[in-house]
């Protein structure tokens, strides 16, 4: 994967320059994440994996510079959620949907993915890490309703059964996109 930059490779440098560039502090100790954006293709192949449906809510944990958001209202007539830690990121996304005319349909809530209320969700998209989805697995079982989806780009939710995994190329780059359905009530 010649140019492939990867979370587990070329993180540190990485990390420094995404913290640096978006007003983050990389030692915060809610910082889970840097801000690596989606390409538009994975975004576009992200929801139409999860069969996201007009009128339907979508939750962008960490959503970054709202790119996730702004598709899934655009081109899918959904509404959306987004909840993300850097004040300069949510500011930015906020002021976008304004320009946009969309701040009806976009909602970024400034603070921690963790302790986000992902109740009214249909779809929740995450680019995370591994360990982060697997500290989200009980908020999942709690909050969410059967039939919704959680999608995440490139990390599992480990002991998950996923109902559908794709993957994109983008600049030489594979990316694995991963579907779970959440079940219905026992
Ligand atoms: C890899 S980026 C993904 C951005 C966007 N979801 C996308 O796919 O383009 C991870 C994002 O999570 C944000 N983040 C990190 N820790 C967070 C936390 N505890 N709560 C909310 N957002 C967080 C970062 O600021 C960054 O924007």
């Amino acid at each position: 994967m010649r140019g492939a930059i990867t979370w587990g490779s070329a993180f540190p440098a990485a990390l420094l320059c995404a913290c640096l560039a978006h007003g983050q502090n990389r030692l915060s100790p809610d910082n889970l994440a840097p801000f690596v954006p989606t390409p538009e293709p994975v975004v576009l192949r992200m929801l139409e994996a999860a069969e996201l449906k007009p009128g339907e809510l979508l939750y962008d944990l960490g959503c970054g510079d709202g790119r996730i958001l702004f598709v899934a209202v655009q081109k899918f007539g959904a509404r959306a959620v987004g909840v993300e830690l850097s004040a300069k990121l949510a500011r930015q996304t906020i002021a976008r949907a304004r320009a946009l005319g969309l701040q009806d349909a976009v909602r970024v809530v400034e603070g921690n993915l963790l302790n986000a209320d992902v109740r009214p969700a249909d779809v929740v998209t995450l680019y995370l890490q591994r360990l982060i989805n697997e500290k989200l697995k009980p908020t999942f079982r709690r909050q969410l309703k059967p039939g919704s989806r959680v999608v995440s780009h490139d990390y599992e939710i480990m002991g998950w059964k996923p109902s559908r995994v794709e993957t994109v190329e983008v600049a030489q780059r594979r990316h694995t996109i991963y579907v779970y359905r959440m079940p219905p009530v026992e």
